[in-house]
């Protein structure tokens, strides 16, 4: 069975484009995992999946956009659009967290949330990360990156089995409180 919890961040030289790429690449096989697997597996991998989902989505939300706002040779249209597609991911996470993994629908909604979710990072890599390396000094990077683990980092790796339905469907609970932690951590911009 694949590491699951593998770490997606080694290095106190990682700027914070260097570790949302690596959570893109993370969330990536996650989805495979998701898709490719059935019962606990399945039900293990998702978990990890949201509480990833949650904490890079609300870190890019909380820092990546608003900074690319103010950075040359970008627009206020192409950052609007990345925070509608983050709004929408999450609307589709907290459905499937809703049903749970052996509801009917689950397996075409995690197919639909893949393909939204690849396709925006996507435009991430190419239209916003390269401007940040461009335009940000190196320091801030780093200390952005320290933020955004020490966050993730504080996040409980599985949910307390009381956090579970009856029908055994992870509550929405733990991945708002990795939104939470995240979006705290960011603020704190001297933290590092
Ligand atoms: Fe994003
Ligand atoms: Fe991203």
């Amino acid at each position: 069975m694949p590491d699951t919890d593998a770490p997606t961040t080694p290095g106190p030289q990682e700027d914070v484009v260097d570790l949302l790429l690596a959570q893109h690449a993370r969330i990536e096989q996650l989805f495979l995992l998701v898709i490719g697997s059935t019962g606990e597996t399945r039900r293990d991998a998702f978990d990890d999946l949201v509480k990833l989902l949650a904490a890079h989505e609300t870190a890019e939300e909380e820092v990546v956009h608003p900074l690319a706002r103010t950075l040359p040779g970008g627009s206020d249209a192409m950052v609007d659009d990345r925070l509608d597609e983050e709004r929408q991911a999450k609307e589709t996470l907290k459905t499937l967290i809703a049903g749970g993994v052996d509801a009917d629908g689950f397996d075409v909604g995690i197919i639909l949330l893949r393909d939204a979710v690849l396709t925006h990072a996507r435009y991430e890599e190419r239209y916003e990360f390269p401007r940040l390396r461009q335009h940000v000094p190196a320091d801030r990077l780093r200390s952005l990156a320290t933020a955004v683990r020490a966050a993730e980092a504080t996040a409980p790796t599985r949910p307390h089995p009381s956090a579970q339905t009856a029908k055994g469907n992870l509550a929405a609970g733990p991945a708002l409180a990795v939104i939470d932690r995240v979006r705290d951590a960011v603020r704190k911009p001297s933290q590092s």
